[in-house]
């Protein structure tokens, strides 16, 4: 950044007042005492408000698949809001919206084939649960009501959400949730799987709990079960060998509808445009957000069979089949913005190259094995977590002490307790892999 650029920014920092902005998922107090501000980004790159370049090593959060400010989506951005600032989402439409939705079917796997969109991933989660207690109830099975969801799950913040969610921290503070949620265990185990490289071999029988929940509740109260292929949020949790296939042959033998929550694993992050695509699983409907527009406008979808749709349409008892959508349901920009976004995916090939980065990244992950506290490490795709021995009566703190060392050091990790969570952008090169794994080793072997 010129000389003159970095003084404007960091003037303007200093008149900055941070206390208005309540800051979300953030410790807001000691952030406000020591902030750490983005003021512009390029590719591969953030610019800090003191002026430094920061490697993203995050895609900003698991969003920013093409890298960042890629012209092409700009582009597309700009002009829409100057053609076609907004429509109304409720019996009116534009075509930007149902182009984006032909687009996004062809990604996905055969059968997929009707979009329903949101605003964020949490809005596209609770879609999904709502569109699978109602369609339930639209074929005459309404005794259908009960949703299940996994220990660990992160299915974003709204109340479906965080009901069928596992974080303790994101569930005890709202009082008594979405009833009827039950939860599967989650797969997490270091005792068997510590170090492996892609799909754990252990834990495939974990799946069987769903027998468990079905026999305690009957099928017949049962509408779906809801999890994250590879659970981002609470660590980079890699399903086992088969563990997929087994949930999925469950739900059919219950008649239980499934739902990936692939609002971290769509669009390349496993080097396919879906996870149901790479583990050659395929579930009832797929939420997704995020990398849907690259990060740059908010929005989020919900893909479902078209089983589920036709019910709707065939049985639905009022001219509006479904009671639900939102005021900014594929909003014109961010139907622009996808729109662009899945033509750069295509044009780069970006799956395909996240798919080829792949060993490489995987060897470069784990040749943090052997360093002090690292009791994990963990990939698949271009996702990498580095777990790390907590300290006794502070956890939480030494990932923490990473994540910000790193950045100072002009590198982005995210961490969620004391695991350090790696997901860059696809367009990630060789030497930036380098880069930030060499900062990490150097960060991680100060640590106390
Ligand atoms: C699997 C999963 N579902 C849902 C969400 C929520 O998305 P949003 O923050 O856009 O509401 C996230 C966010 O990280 C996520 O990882």
């Amino acid at each position: 950044m010129p000389e003159t650029m970095k003084n404007a920014v960091l003037e303007l920092h200093a008149e900055l007042n941070l206390e208005p902005f309540w800051m979300p998922f953030t410790a807001n107090r000691q952030f406000k005492a020591n902030p750490r501000l983005l003021v512009a980004a390029q590719g591969m790159h953030y610019t800090s408000h003191d002026g430094r370049q920061i490697l993203d090593g995050t895609a900003g959060l698991w969003c920013v698949n093409a890298g960042h400010c890629r012209p092409a989506i700009v582009e597309a951005i700009q002009q829409q809001v100057a053609q076609l600032d907004y429509a109304p989402a409720f019996q009116m439409g534009h075509p930007k919206a149902f182009e984006l939705a032909d687009q996004l079917i062809q990604l996905t796997p055969p059968g997929l084939d009707h979009v329903f969109f949101a605003n964020s991933g949490s809005e596209a989660v609770d879609t999904a649960l709502k569109i699978a207690i109602a369609y339930h109830r639209v074929r005459g099975q309404g005794s259908r009501q009960r949703l299940i969801g996994r220990e660990r799950g992160y299915h974003g913040v709204g109340f479906g959400g965080i009901s069928v969610g596992g974080i303790s921290s994101n569930r005890k503070y709202f009082g008594s949730l979405v009833p009827g949620v039950d939860h599967l265990p989650h797969t997490h185990n270091l005792e068997h799987n510590a170090f492996s490289r892609g799909l754990p071999r252990w834990g495939s029988h974990l799946a069987e709990e769903l027998e468990r929940i079905v026999a305690l509740h009957d099928a017949s109260t049962i509408a779906a079960v809801i999890v994250e292929p590879v659970a981002g949020s609470t660590g980079v949790l890699i399903p086992p060998v088969g563990y997929l296939e087994k949930l999925r042959a469950i739900c059919d033998k219950y008649g239980i509808l499934l739902i990936f929550d692939e609002v971290i694993t769509g669009f390349g992050r496993l080097g396919s445009p879906f996870a149901a695509n790479y583990f050659g699983v395929v579930p009832d409907l797929i939420c997704c957000a995020k990398g849907l527009t690259n990060g740059t406008i908010p929005m989020g979808a919900v893909i479902v069979k078209q089983e589920i749709y036709n019910t709707f349409m065939d049985s639905a008892e009022s001219p509006i089949e479904l009671f639900h959508g939102y005021t900014y349901s594929g909003h014109p920009v961010a139907s622009a913005a996808g729109l662009a976004t899945l033509k750069l995916y295509q044009q780069e090939g970006l799956f395909e190259r996240a798919a080829r980065l792949a060993p490489l990244w995987e060897a470069a992950i784990h040749s943090l094995k052997g360093l002090p506290h690292v009791i994990d490490v963990r990939n698949l795709g271009l996702v990498g977590a580095v777990e790390l021995e907590g300290i006794p009566g502070r956890p939480t703190a030494r990932a923490f002490e990473a994540f910000l060392r790193c950045y100072e050091r002009g590198v982005l990790i995210r961490t969620t307790g004391d695991i350090i969570a790696l997901s860059p952008p696809l367009i990630i090169e060789e030497t930036h892999i380098e880069h930030l794994i060499a900062t990490l080793r150097q960060v991680l072997q100060e640590l106390a």
